[in-house]
């Protein structure tokens, strides 16, 4: 009997403004071009409960513990309804941000325990991590500056000062610097082309296609 090969989960981070979102769709498209199938879909959210629970993470003062637990909470749902299962039936699943964004902000940016997150993250998907993770750097002030220009009503997370977006960054560069396998770093300031062009060399160095 023939089996389905495995999806690979793809995941996308970065600080607020940093681009991410024109870079997941363009990815998604040229993956479909070549026949595969795809599933984007993003955290906090990805289902129902998910995306209520974002509601209240993007929108409520809580303390750091609860904004921790939360972000679990709606992962492991996210997991169980929606990125394993494609998974198996052989999808790409793109996830702007996952657990990387937990160690970002929560610990880098508001000071979460390490060994707390590491706990979250042993009891919700211990043993299991994304193939291939794209990080976006850029310095805040640009990032910020994008945010501004879109426009619209900054959330809680994007109302924070300069300094907590440069902790998130370089708490983002560590766990890339350690992990080097599996991070891909990506110059955020770059115009979207060349972007979407690092973002090809990262997935064609990994030889999946
Ligand atoms: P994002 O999807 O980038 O927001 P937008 O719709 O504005 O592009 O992410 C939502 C926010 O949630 C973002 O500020 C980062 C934050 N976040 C955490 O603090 N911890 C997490 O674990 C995750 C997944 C997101």
């Amino acid at each position: 009997m023939k089996t389905t090969p495995r999806g690979r989960f793809i995941t996308f981070e970065g600080i607020d403004g940093a681009g991410k979102s024109t870079q997941i769709a363009r990815l998604a498209d040229a993956l479909r071009a070549r026949g595969l199938e795809v599933l984007r879909t993003r955290e906090p959210g990805g289902t129902e409960l998910g995306e209520k629970l974002r509601d209240l993470l993007l929108d409520m003062a809580m303390h750091v513990d609860t904004e921790a637990m939360l972000m679990f909470a709606a992962r492991r749902e996210h997991l169980a309804a929606v990125i394993e299962p494609a998974l198996a039936a052989g999808a790409w699943v793109l996830s702007d941000r996952f657990t990387d964004a937990t160690y970002a902000y929560q610990v880098g940016g508001h000071g979460l325990a390490a060994a707390r997150c590491d706990a979250l993250e042993a009891w919700v998907h211990p043993g299991f991590s994304p193939d291939l993770t794209f990080l976006f750097d850029l310095p805040s002030a640009v990032a910020a500056a994008r945010v501004a220009a879109t426009g619209a009503d900054p959330d809680r997370f994007e109302r924070e000062r300069r300094d907590f977006f440069e902790r998130v960054r370089a708490a983002y560069l560590e766990r890339a610097r350690r992990e080097p396998g599996r991070f891909r770093v990506l110059d955020a300031t770059r115009p979207p082309d060349g972007i979407a062009a690092d973002v090809a060399a990262g997935l064609a160095e990994k030889a999946w296609l």
